[in-house]
């Protein structure tokens, strides 16, 4: 019998494509490009299997023109490039690939929320730049993380890895807006409260965003949200671009409406609201919140392990639900 034909959309390493060669008719694109739109549909035809990223987009056009496709296996926990719904209706398994990066991911978040806090990188570019020539009382003068309250908006696994940092490492009081509250022992265990999503921008004084993006968190944060946040709070999104409103953010940082901001995700990357070059008060970094080599592995293999059972009459171990 002829073994399914699979694309693997985006680079892995040698070893899982030599694994997955040996269930599949593999091609793949190691140039570590995302293809064009018509170029990944082109090279989906008779494909059963694709194996994307977050970049990928997956829509219903697409799956109409590929329509061999029997699994798509995504790299990713998030999967708001996949039109889940769309896929379910053409019988077409989705995975993801959850927990592998839960404390990899909950660390980068934890990070970036100490460096906007602590004026890290705007630190560093005035070092870099020779402007450091003593010290003084108020030089990068920043905002005290340990004791203060953290508020986490969306408390899945990273947010809940994100909020023992915070209780058990940094003493921080942790408060959190979710759809779902958590049963009254995960909320013990954590030390978490669960406010409304006012309270969460009235207290918090470090604000991380790790809800999963969908139309209904779109610009769940703007201008509106942040007038009403403390001027000396900071606010971290490793969530999804569009959860913030970008362009309210930078005019936020401009008028000092919030101390900092850390950013992972950005709407419309890898292009970036350019007013976010413009303002030092926030720190940038390329959508790697995941990004460790051995996250990075664990992902790609999970993503590989889904797909085989998918297309071998296995059980996929991490599907989404279908919608
Ligand atoms: C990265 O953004 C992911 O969803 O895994």
């Amino acid at each position: 019998m002829s073994r399914p034909a699979i694309l693997v959309a985006r680079y892995v390493l040698p070893e899982l494509l030599e694994r997955l060669s040996q269930h599949f008719e593999v091609e793949s694109n190691q140039a570590d490009q995302p293809l064009p739109q018509p170029e990944l549909i082109d090279r989906l035809q008779g494909k059963r299997g694709v194996f994307v990223t977050a970049s990928e987009r997956i829509d219903a056009g697409l799956l109409d023109a590929c329509p061999d496709l029997r699994a798509v296996c995504t790299m990713a926990v998030g999967y708001n490039n996949i039109d889940v719904a769309a896929c379910t209706a053409r019988g077409i398994l989705v995975s993801n690939t959850p927990d592998v990066l839960t404390e990899s991911t909950a660390d980068f978040g934890f990070a970036l929320m100490l460096a906007a806090a602590r004026r890290i990188t705007e630190s560093e570019r005035f070092l870099r730049e020779g402007r450091w020539t003593h010290c003084t009382y108020t030089l990068m003068n920043g905002v005290d993380v340990y004791g203060r309250t953290l508020g986490i908006f969306g408390m899945g696994r990273i947010g809940q890895a994100i909020a023992r940092r915070g209780a058990l490492g940094f003493g921080m009081k942790v408060i959190y807006h979710n759809r779902n509250r958590l049963s009254p022992d995960i909320e013990a265990t954590l030390g978490a409260r669960w406010v409304d999503k006012d309270t969460l921008l009235r207290e918090a004084d470090h604000l991380l965003l790790v809800v999963p993006y969908s139309p209904t968190v779109h610009h769940a944060i703007g201008a509106g949200e942040f007038a009403r946040m403390k001027p000396t709070a900071t606010l971290t999104n490793i969530a999804r671009g569009g959860v913030v409103d970008d362009a309210a953010l930078v005019g936020a940082l401009r008028a000092g409406r919030i101390a900092a901001a850390a950013l992972d995700v950005y709407e419309g990357e890898p292009k970036l609201n350019p007013g976010l070059l413009e303002v030092p008060n926030v720190v940038l970094t390329p959508h790697i919140a995941s990004a460790t080599a051995a996250t990075r592995k664990a992902m790609a293999d999970l993503a590989a392990e889904n797909l085989i059972a998918a297309l071998t009459g296995g059980t996929p171990p991490t599907p989404v639900p279908s919608s």
